[in-house]
């Protein structure tokens, strides 16, 4: 169904998905586990790790903080990764010798810049031209804060952070937003007295369920997530659910294609990340879900999507932050004859490509009738999709949703930069291969 020569994908039109398969370990949660295992006393074993770049961003960095990792990969499951960690405690990450990189993971960048003020040590972070094109200041402000103080290029990337003994805030971050949250959070862990988080909305809160699991007290009440500093953690042996974000595409596919029927186990059910879920049986899908375990906190199971016939969508800015990894799944079932507005997801634009801008560009190329709004886009997929030849400007998220919007294309389409899946999801174009009929 999928063809790869010479830097382009060829996607074939499919007349339906079917079957039962797993996809990467959770992004968010392996970055978490890794910062966490490094800053922990004892050895760490990190189970079904993510495979994507983004997350071996986050270990070289740790590397090269000082911090020994050893990967072990199976020979016959290629989601089957694991990583030991031998932390450091506390406090004990080593002065880098040279810049870290961070690669194309905005979630490294944030992240690490909320461990590293608290370290006494000037660290350099660098990252890919799209990671340096990516705002900073909404980190800089609250670890300034603290007592941190953090040089930026114009607020952007490479980013030197001058690190020094911090003092808890309160703090609401201007901008719903998980790394926000959870680089604040992880300069409070060394940090003097307590530090909390108050959010206008909600967004993922994977950090809050990961410090509990290393053996951190966190307090969650009215005035927001708090945490006090000092805390040692404890080294774990943890599994790591699938990615929900990534399995968003094929549930896009199940739900976009008549006949289609796809069920994904292990997969992640945080409930701050199952909104998706939500929306799509509000398009019309045909939606099972059941829980199967619970780890560290986290809880996990099956999802099963059939296709039923597209309703049309409309996605308020409240519910934004909640699925802002899986709004280019929901436009790309929007582009098989759906309807989807989008509206107060600026945020899309500051992404790892200017998503609203990039997801307008390449569905009109396909021949979908869309509007693009400052803060969001109408999508009408009424008319059929042909083929086209789309750019996913090096974005992971905009390539798999082009590749479910041209299996309901009437001739085949190629996508550009579709290497990107290797940021999250390596084996993407080997599993559309396998569920495509
Ligand atoms: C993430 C948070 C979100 C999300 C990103 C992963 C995380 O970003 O888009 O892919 O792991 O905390 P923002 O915090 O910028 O909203």
């Amino acid at each position: 169904m999928s063809n790869s020569v010479s830097g382009v994908m060829t996607i074939e039109p499919a007349s339906r998905v079917r079957g039962q398969i797993r996809v990467p370990g959770d992004k968010s949660i392996s970055h978490r586990y890794a910062i966490l295992a490094a800053l922990a006393d004892g050895i760490s074993t990190l189970r079904g790790y993510a495979p994507g770049a983004d997350c071996q961003s986050t270990l070289t960095c740790l590397s090269k903080l000082g911090v020994p990792i050893r990967i072990d990969r199976s020979t016959e499951d290629q989601l089957e990764i694991t990583v030991t960690v031998d932390g450091l405690g506390l406090g004990g990450l080593h002065q880098a010798s040279g810049k870290i990189n961070a690669g194309n993971s905005g979630t490294t960048m944030r992240l690490l810049a909320g461990v590293l003020a608290s370290h006494p040590f000037d660290t350099t972070i660098t990252g890919d031209g799209s990671l340096c094109n990516r705002p900073m200041q909404r980190i800089v402000d609250p670890l300034e804060a603290m007592g941190a103080r953090i040089e930026t290029h114009n607020g952007c990337p490479p980013i030197t952070i001058h690190g020094s003994s911090l003092c808890g805030i309160k703090y609401t971050p201007v901008i719903p937003s998980a790394q926000v949250k959870s680089a604040v959070l992880l300069a409070g862990l060394q940090a003097k007295g307590d530090t909390i988080v108050q959010e206008s909305l909600a967004t993922r809160d994977h950090t809050e369920r990961a410090l509990p699991a290393f053996g951190v007290e966190t307090s969650l009440n009215s005035l927001g997530i708090g945490i006090k500093g000092g805390q040692r953690l404890i080294g774990k042996t943890l599994q790591i659910p699938g990615d929900l974000s990534s399995a968003a595409f094929w549930a896009a596919a199940a739900a976009a294609l008549p006949n289609s029927d796809i069920e994904i186990a292990g997969v992640g059910l945080n409930p701050t990340r199952i909104v998706f879920l939500e929306l799509l049986r509000k398009f019309g899908a045909n939606v099972l879900v059941k829980t199967t375990g619970i780890q560290a906190g986290e809880p996990f199971g099956i999802v099963r999507v059939r296709h039923a016939k597209v309703k049309p969508l409309v996605i308020e800015p409240d519910d934004v932050p909640s699925v802002i990894d899986e709004l280019p799944a929901l436009a790309a079932l929007a582009s098989h004859g759906g309807d989807l507005k989008v509206s107060g997801a600026r945020e899309l634009r500051r992404k790892e490509s200017d998503r609203i801008a990039v997801l307008v560009a390449g569905l009109r190329q396909f021949g979908v009738l869309v509007d693009e709004r400052p803060d969001g886009f109408h999508i009408n997929g009424e008319s059929p999709r042909t083929g086209g030849t789309v750019d996913a400007k090096g974005d992971h998220r905009m390539a798999m949703a082009f590749a479910v919007t041209a299996l309901g294309a009437t001739s085949p389409s190629v996508i550009k930069g579709h290497n990107a899946v290797e940021v999250s999801y390596p084996s993407f174009f080997e599993t559309l291969a396998s569920i495509c009929e």
